[in-house]
Formats: structure tokens, C-alpha cells, sequence
């Protein structure tokens, strides 16, 4: 079923809608600190259910029903070693009965062994994607040109999934979670007074925001930026994809004062650990049970609990985190959890 207008190709994945939970434990821990604590929900998109869960699940529903529609017989996309794209993306293409071939950049200093061999990584090898493993600097356009042509050599049909499923036909997904949440909110009474996410590849982002444009909500989305550093280095190409991604489901733009983002939590850059991250990670999971993830929810939560302890967030709100997944990538960080 989808909450959106028209009838825009779907291939399912997952069973919906995922569960919106409130965090009494995580509040009352946070309360000792900040008495300002809001009421704290998350929207559990880490248990979208697909080989381990997570916010490309949603994006890929719609990026494979487009491949078959191509008549494409084979994925190709591309992330860093411990990517959950590519994670999802490989069962998404097994589940579908479409090969995968995955190029994975060595593009995090991190010497941890297991981040070369475990979590991911290591599904990504039992889902049987064809892995393609560039030497570091090699550049990205000649290793999918050379990708595309190995798989159009053995007889193949690519289709291209981009980096993190995030263009407008993935991004349609996240219009789609943020009526879902909206409409949940609605069922269980609660009003909520933002949703905070952690940001990447910007698809969840930008689909959020077309959401919040087709529903006519002024619901503030606060985005974590856990890559880019500045707004410069992410406004227009967010601004692209949410656009594209309201056109195609007919919302209204999405302007550039609709755009929050809090980039402290960027740490020494993508895929590089902070303490604030992994405070965050072991409180979740020692109040609520949940596990995030190192590299975007923990990073996420970090960036949400800091601005409850700043005081930068009301009591009387009532803030939904969008939990996107990941969990699999704790394995490569084993060291950071003594
Ligand atoms: C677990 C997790 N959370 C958040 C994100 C960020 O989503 P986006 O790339 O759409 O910004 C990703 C992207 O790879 C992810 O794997």
C-alpha cells in the first residue's frame, strides 16, 4: 500500500508500516542532565526487515520496481566498504532475482581489521553480490564504466542503483515515511514538533522534505550532516533531489529556508568515530534496547542528545528520530565498544 497519489512503480520489500515508538527510558536518562528533555520517539526504520534492516529497504522498492521496468537483468551501485546500501541493495537484488555487483571504496582511514572483513562486508559476500574492490584514489566514473561493460560483456542488462539509492526515484520513499509518520502520530496521539535524522547521501533528506511540501505540514525536519561539512558543501544538491522528488510525486518545491542542518557531528569526517557517537550508541542501547549504528544513527542521536544538553530544544516538544538503520556496521567497529 502507499500513501502516495498516483500509482508510481513499486517492487515490495517489506511489510509496513514500521513501528513508532516512544523512549520513556532514554527521556528520563537524559532529564538527570537536561530538564528540558522533550518527549523522545523513534521511528523504527531499522526494522524495515530486509537482511538486516534499514532506510535504503524503503529507497529500493522503488529503484528496483524502475529496473525491471528497464528490462535490467543486473544492479550496479557503489558505497564505501562498510556501506548499507550496498548491504540492502544486494538482498534487494536477490530477493527481486536480479544479480549485484558492488564497487566498494576504500575511502575510510580506519585501521580497524574487522572494518575490511566484517559486519557489511561480510553480508554483502553471503547475499552474493560480485564485489569490485578499487585500489584507493582509483577513479569512481572509469571503475563503473569499466563495471558496466564487464556486465554488458557476459550478456547482462545494468541498471545503475546511485550511491546511498539517492535520486528521485529513491527519495520517493522518504515522502512516503514522513506521511507515515505523520499518520502515525495521528493514530497514537502525539504531535509531534520535529523529526531528526542523520544525513548522508542526502536521499532521506530530500524525500522527507518533498513529503513535508506534498503534506502542507510545517514540521520542521533537523537533519545530522555525518559527511559534508557546511551547508555550501550540501544545500544544492539537496535542493535537486528534493525537488525532483516533488515533481514526481506533484508537492509543492521545497525551499531553501525549509532546510536545517546540524553539521557538528561530523567528527574527523565520514566513517571516522567520536566519543559523542559512541556515548550515544551505548545509552540508547542501555535505555531502550536499540542499537544504532557508527557512522549515521549513533552520529544522528549524538547530534540530538547534544542539542537537548545545549538547552537548544523546548520541553514541551515532541521530537521523532528517524532511526535509518545500520546496526551490522557495529561488528567493524568492535574496538570502539570495549
Ligand atoms: C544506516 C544509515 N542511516 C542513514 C543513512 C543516510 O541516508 P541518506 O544517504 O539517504 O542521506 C544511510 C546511508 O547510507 C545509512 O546507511
Amino acid at each position: 500500500m502507499t500513501l502516495l497519489p498516483g500509482a508510481l512503480p513499486f517492487y515490495p520489500l517489506m511489510d509496513g508500516p514500521t513501528p513508532l515508538q516512544e523512549m520513556p527510558r532514554l527521556r528520563d536518562a537524559l532529564l538527570t542532565e537536561a530538564p528540558n528533555c522533550p518527549r523522545l520517539f523513534v521511528k523504527r526504520d531499522d526494522l524495515t526487515g530486509l537482511a538486516g534492516g534499514g532506510n535504503k529497504t524503503r529507497k529500493l522498492q522503488y529503484l528496483i520496481a524502475d529496473a525491471l521496468q528497464q528490462g535490467a537483468d543486473t544492479v550496479i551501485t557503489a558505497g564505501a566498504l562498510q556501506s548499507n546500501h550496498v548491504r540492502q541493495t544486494a538482498a534487494a537484488a536477490a530477493k527481486a532475482g536480479l544479480r549485484a555487483h558492488a564497487i566498494l571504496f576504500d575511502m575510510v582511514d580506519y585501521p580497524e581489521p574487522a572494518y575490511h572483513t566484517s559486519g557489511n562486508i561480510l553480508l554483502d559476500r553471503i547475499l552474493g553480490a560480485t564485489l569490485h574492490r578499487p585500489a584507493k584514489g582509483a577513479n569512481a566514473r572509469d571503475v563503473f564504466d569499466e563495471v558496466m561493460q564487464q556486465v554488458e560483456a557476459e550478456g547482462g542488462t545494468p541498471y545503475m542503483v546511485p550511491v546511498g539509492g539517492s535520486n528521485a526515484v529513491g527519495s520517493t520513499a522518504y515522502a512516503e515515511v514522513f506521511l507515515e509518520i505523520t499518520a502515525q502520530c495521528e493514530t497514537q496521539g502525539v504531535t509531534p514538533t520535529r523529526i531528526t535524522h542523520a544525513t548522508g547521501s542526502l536521499g532521506t533528506q530530500a524525500g522527507l522534505l518533498a513529503g513535508r511540501a506534498l503534506s502542507g505540514l510545517e514540521l520542521p525536519i533537523q537533519a545530522v550532516s555525518v559527511a559534508r561539512p557546511d551547508r555550501e558543501a550540501l544545500a544544492g544538491e539537496l535542493l535537486e533531489i528534493a525537488n525532483q522528488t516533488a515533481t514526481r510525486i506533484g508537492a509543492a518545491d521545497v525551499l531553501d529556508r525549509d532546510i536545517h542542518v546540524d553539521f557538528r557531528h561530523v567528527g574527523d569526517g565520514y566513517g571516522l568515530p567520536t566519543s559523542a557517537m559512541v556515548s550515544a550508541v551505548e545509552l540508547v542501547a542501555r535505555t531502550e534496547g536499540i542499537l544504532l549504528d557508527p557512522v549515521y544513527s549513533g552520529k544522528g542521536m549524538a547530534g540530538l542528545i547534544a542539542q537537548i544538553l545545549n538547552g537548544e530544544i523546548d520541553a514541551d516538544e515532541t521530537v521523532v528520530f528517524l532511526h535509518t538503520g545500520g546496526m551490522p556496521g557495529l561488528f567493524a567497529y568492535s574496538e570502539m565498544f570495549p
